[in-house]
């Protein structure tokens, strides 16, 4: 899919002048590399579960292995795919820009896998597992190895306190981790442009980050292949799929005004 070359040069040429990018990156990057988005209908044996049901302390309360073992198809899935040329088109920025700052609210690691250097994850790491019970602290990462066996019908056990075990993820009513919102928001207050990508725009504080950007005089750039919350808000909308946008968005400021 080609887009717009006029739009993509508009948004090249707020690039240009740009010294401090921030890059706020939802599910959708991570779609061409076969991870479904959250609000995409899940396929096969999930199809009946909706995430946003399964996402929650109180579902990991009610039915702790049903939410453990979600998790675990979710890593399998990531771990049998890897990023693709929209993950590698933010690392091909950093050349061309000073600072390039990605501020993500994807659990996958695709954002370090590719080789993007500063990578701040609001919601956490699918690659990690932690007492549920944070019990020397918050959080408390547990190694796989280091994990009491799962017993029949539950999820692994901490080590230290026999809690169980869940990912390290946020989940729905739960609080972000305090020092990557801090450093996200102190981010977005003071880019020049924000290049948001993939991203439904409707799950907070990641929602408003753009909004304070906005508000500190930053640009805004949107990818996304069909309409989202923050669309209205951008000075460029490119329509079409990341993995495809971003590589020609590269190409055009690489290429002298
Ligand atoms: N390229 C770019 N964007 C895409 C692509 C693609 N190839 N395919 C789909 N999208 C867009 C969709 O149009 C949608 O706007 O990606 C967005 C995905 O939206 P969500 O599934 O809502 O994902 P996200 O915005 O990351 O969700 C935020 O909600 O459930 C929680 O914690 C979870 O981090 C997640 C958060």
């Amino acid at each position: 899919m080609t887009v717009d070359r006029a739009l993509i040069e508009q948004a090249a040429q707020l690039l240009r002048g740009c010294a401090r990018l921030a890059v706020l990156t939802g599910a959708g990057i991570s779609k061409e590399s076969g991870v479904p988005t959250f609000r995409d209908a899940m396929d096969g044996l999930w199809a009946r579960y909706d995430p946003q049901e399964l996402a929650t302390p109180q579902a990991f309360a009610r039915n702790p292995k049903l939410v453990y073992d979600w998790y675990t198809y979710r890593r399998e899935l990531v771990a049998g795919a890897a990023p693709n040329p929209g993950h590698y088109a933010l690392v091909d920025l950093e050349p061309l820009i000073p600072e390039v700052t990605i501020i993500t609210q994807n659990v996958d690691g695709f954002h370090r896998a590719a080789g993007s250097r500063t990578v701040i994850e609001l919601h956490g790491s699918l690659g990690e597992d932690r007492c549920s019970a944070n019990c020397r602290g918050a959080p408390t990462l547990v190694k796989p190895g280091a994990a009491l066996p799962a017993a029949p019908g539950e999820p692994p056990r901490c080590p230290y306190c026999r809690s169980f075990l869940r990912p390290n993820v946020v989940w729905f009513n739960e609080a972000l981790p305090v020092e990557a919102l801090e450093r996200a928001m102190q981010v977005s207050r003071s880019c020049d442009v924000m290049l948001v990508v993939g991203t439904s725009g409707v799950v907070q504080p990641a929602a408003s980050l753009p909004y304070w950007a906005v508000r500190s005089g930053a640009k805004l750039i949107d990818v996304n292949p069909g309409m989202d919350e923050i669309g209205p808000a951008a000075d460029v909308f490119l329509q079409g799929p990341s993995g495809e946008v971003l590589p020609q968005l590269v190409d055009a400021l690489r290429t002298p005004a």
